[in-house]
């Protein structure tokens, strides 16, 4: 498209001014500091070419209308302030709190949005919730799917990439409710490593981790971006960019993608890791609403998803649903769950006696995928007995998700599961491709 000008360079400029918002010959001039009778001329070829400190002078104003956007260019490494999408932030997500706190469901997201709430799930991890060995199952199969000898030429993630046919692309990392975002970090290390000598399969990565929870937000985003400052080389960070998003995805209106690369042959990636789409209020709504508006056709999906197992007494939480087994793991997952209500009755001088029930429910409404298994974790909100669930936690039955995902238009290209530390499977990892629009 002609921007009326005669010259590149100056094409160069108005198409990059325009793509800030910057239309008209008096926009442009007062942005790039000179006279609308200047850049009349730059654009009727009056003016053939600028003098080395005029042009330097431009380089910088287009530099920092980047710059005041947020979007740090090339800084230690690249590392974007935290955008809070309207209706995701704290005060928010607390107003959304005191409107629900007596419903029938209160969901998930408000477990972690408050400091303390960040904290007990910290600690949960450190507390033998098995954290470790869950991470290395997921670095063993994110490496494997990698792998097209192990995963197969064109089911293997870098099959999907296309790095087999030995094309680089820019990749879109999405990391939905990362946590700490040790799992994440994790993959961008293994898709370095795996792009090769000098990374040259990785034209730009870009990571956006989205969370609700800003101390988590916070805590993924910096595990990143040190992973990115202390395994690449200073000239390969400006190829990589973290972006935290406090946005919500079950609720909120997925702002986020607008930043994401319209590229067909840059490919997007989202990762939803350690169970959290078993917390899901309804899993239908999540892939078709919020992955409706994250992935096209032939972006990817990871994900991991508790394992439902065969004697359903042999789970952790089925024993917990039994009765107390007065733990410390036992204890940390009551200030998560109870945590909520807790707070909001502190704030409002109501006494702060709650109990947190494990109720498991097979079947019904909460269980929308055929075989999953529901440990609803309820908590009594007076002292007349009434209760909130304030989250499930699903087990899937592998085979049944794959075939439900499949109806969703999503095909499970590569699946291996993580054991606990009795062999058992405990999650599922499965690399699905988003077959139709
Ligand atoms: C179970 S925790 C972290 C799981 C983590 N991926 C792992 O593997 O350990 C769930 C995360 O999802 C976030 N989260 C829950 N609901 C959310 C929502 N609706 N929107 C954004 N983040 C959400 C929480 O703040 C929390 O960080």
């Amino acid at each position: 498209m002609s921007r009326g000008s005669s010259n590149q360079v100056f094409e160069l400029i108005f198409g990059l001014l325009e793509l800030h918002g910057f239309h008209t010959v008096d926009a442009q001039a007062s942005i790039i500091g000179v006279t609308p009778t200047t850049i009349n001329n730059w654009r009727t070829g009056k003016v053939k070419a600028l003098n080395r400190g005029k042009l330097d002078e431009v380089i910088q104003r287009v530099h920092f209308l980047s710059k005041r956007r947020g979007v740090d260019l090339v800084g230690e490494p690249s590392l974007c302030p935290i955008v809070i999408e309207e209706g995701a932030g704290p005060a928010d997500l607390e107003r959304q709190l005191r409107e629900k706190w007596d419903s029938v469901y209160l969901g998930h997201k408000f477990l972690y949005y408050h400091p303390a709430g960040a904290m007990a799930w910290k600690q949960l991890l450190d507390t033998g919730y098995g954290s470790d060995l869950l991470a290395k199952g997921f670095a063993a199969a994110f490496d494997a799917a990698l792998d097209p000898r192990v995963a197969g030429e064109r089911s293997s993630l870098a099959g999907l990439l296309r790095w087999s046919e030995g094309k680089s692309c820019g990749i879109d990392l999405i990391g939905l409710g990362p946590g700490d975002g040790a799992k994440e970090a994790l993959a961008i290390q293994l898709l370095i490593a795996r792009a090769g000598p000098k990374h040259r399969l990785i034209d730009w990565l870009t990571y956006t981790p989205v969370d609700v929870s800003i101390p988590l937000l916070r805590m993924a985003s910096e595990q990143a971006r040190n992973l990115i400052r202390d395994r690449l080389p200073k000239e390969s960070w400006p190829h990589f960019l973290v972006r935290p998003s406090c946005s919500d995805f079950e609720d909120g209106n997925m702002g986020f993608c607008g930043h994401l690369s319209d590229n067909p042959g840059d490919r997007r990636l989202a990762l939803f890791l350690g169970g959290t789409f078993g917390n899901l209020k309804s899993e239908a709504r999540f892939v078709e609403r919020a992955l409706g508006r994250l992935l096209r056709r032939g972006d990817m999906l990871w994900l991991e998803v508790g394992v439902r197992q065969a004697r359903i007494e042999d789970d952790g939480l089925f024993a917990l649903s039994k009765g107390q087994l007065r733990d410390t793991q036992e204890t940390v997952r009551r200030s998560l769950v109870e945590g909520p209500h807790r707070r909001f009755r502190a704030s409002v001088g109501a006494p702060l006696d709650t109990r947190m029930r494990i109720i498991p429910r097979e079947g019904g409404a909460t269980c929308e995928v055929p075989g999953s298994y529901n440990f609803v974790h309820d908590v009594d909100i007076n002292p007349s007995g009434q209760r909130c669930s304030v989250m499930y936690s699903r087990r899937y039955e592998i085979d049944a998700l794959r075939g439900w995902l499949a109806d969703h238009g999503y095909e499970t290209r590569f699946e291996q599961r993580s054991k606990d530390a009795r062999g058992r499977d405990r999650t599922a990892h499965l690399l699905l491709f988003r077959a139709r629009d």
